[in-house]
């Protein structure tokens, strides 16, 4: 996994993002998540940006 993108129009806000990879993942001004990092993910996040790309309640998290 290289990338972690939220799609906008699916997030909700629950904040599981967030809060479970807060290195990759926070909150816009909009209230939506969003991929803060601007880089590709590093090797020690994957498994935590997996973990939360699994959790978020409406898949809102696209890896590649
Ligand atoms: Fe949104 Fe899902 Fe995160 S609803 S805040 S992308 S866990």
């Amino acid at each position: 996994m290289k990338k972690a993108t939220v799609k906008k129009d699916v997030c909700i806000g629950c904040g599981l993002c967030t809060s479970m990879a807060s290195e990759v993942f926070g909150f816009g001004d909009d209230g939506l998540a969003e991929n803060i990092l601007n880089a590709e993910i590093p090797a020690d996040l994957e498994d935590v940006v997996k973990e939360a790309a699994e959790s978020c309640p409406v898949s809102a998290i696209e890896t590649e």
